[in-house]
């Protein structure tokens, strides 16, 4: 089966599950070039891409439209998906109940697609892959977990509410195209901070 057919398969596996939380509100299953290098992971859909099902297509995804263009790339380069698919009533954030229950779907779709680069949007999207990550501390830099290279970028959202805050935003999306032709990001291997504490108990329980 292509990638496409089995990312189908996988939306209608999510529709037909009654478990899932937040059944009110529209799937939002994501978008884009399953054959890209990088796929965004935001938080979750927000009033305009509940009405239109599509991931990322309000002032925020406005903003991430600009990001990729200002690095030569397109919108439809990329693929765009969201931690979990359906929005919380009011713009809430995420509970970990929901983050947890859509995990397995996000987990399966990331396995489809094959980025080589994962760009983790805003720190709920983050944590999910590097929970113990903080994003003022850990944005724009270059993590690598299960042979995949992760680098969590500050939400749009957020950098809309502040010009310091987009710049920060800025600086680290122009390291995206080196980080993926291998440029950048090779030679320093940062590992977050619970992957380093699990190693570093590892060396220890070696030692005994
Ligand atoms: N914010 C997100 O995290 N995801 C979207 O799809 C839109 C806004």
């Amino acid at each position: 089966m292509s990638k496409i057919q089995l990312l189908r398969e996988l939306e209608k596996k999510i529709i037909a599950d009654t478990s899932l939380p937040l059944r009110e509100s529209n799937l939002v299953f994501g978008e884009g070039n399953v054959d890209c290098s990088v796929t965004f992971v935001g938080e979750g859909p927000g009033f305009y891409e509940d009405r239109l099902m599509r991931p990322f297509v309000g002032r925020a995804g406005k903003l991430l439209d600009e990001l990729i263009r200002s690095i030569g790339w397109k919108r439809e380069d990329v693929y765009i998906t969201n931690i979990i698919k359906r929005r919380p009533p009011d713009n809430r954030d995420p509970l970990p109940e929901e983050i947890a229950a859509y995990s397995p779907y996000l987990t399966h779709q990331i396995e489809i697609i094959n980025p080589q680069v994962i760009a983790p949007l805003g720190r709920f999207s983050m944590n999910y892959f590097l929970p113990e990550a903080k994003i003022m501390r850990d944005q724009g830099n270059v993590f690598r977990i299960d042979g995949r290279i992760i680098v969590p970028l500050i939400h749009p959202a957020a950098a809309l509410r502040s010009t310091g805050v987009l710049e920060m935003l800025k600086r680290s999306f122009k390291k995206l195209p080196d980080i993926v032709s291998g440029k950048s990001g090779t030679e320093e291997s940062k590992i977050p901070p619970a992957r380093a504490a699990e190693e570093k108990s590892k060396k220890q329980a070696r030692l005994f």
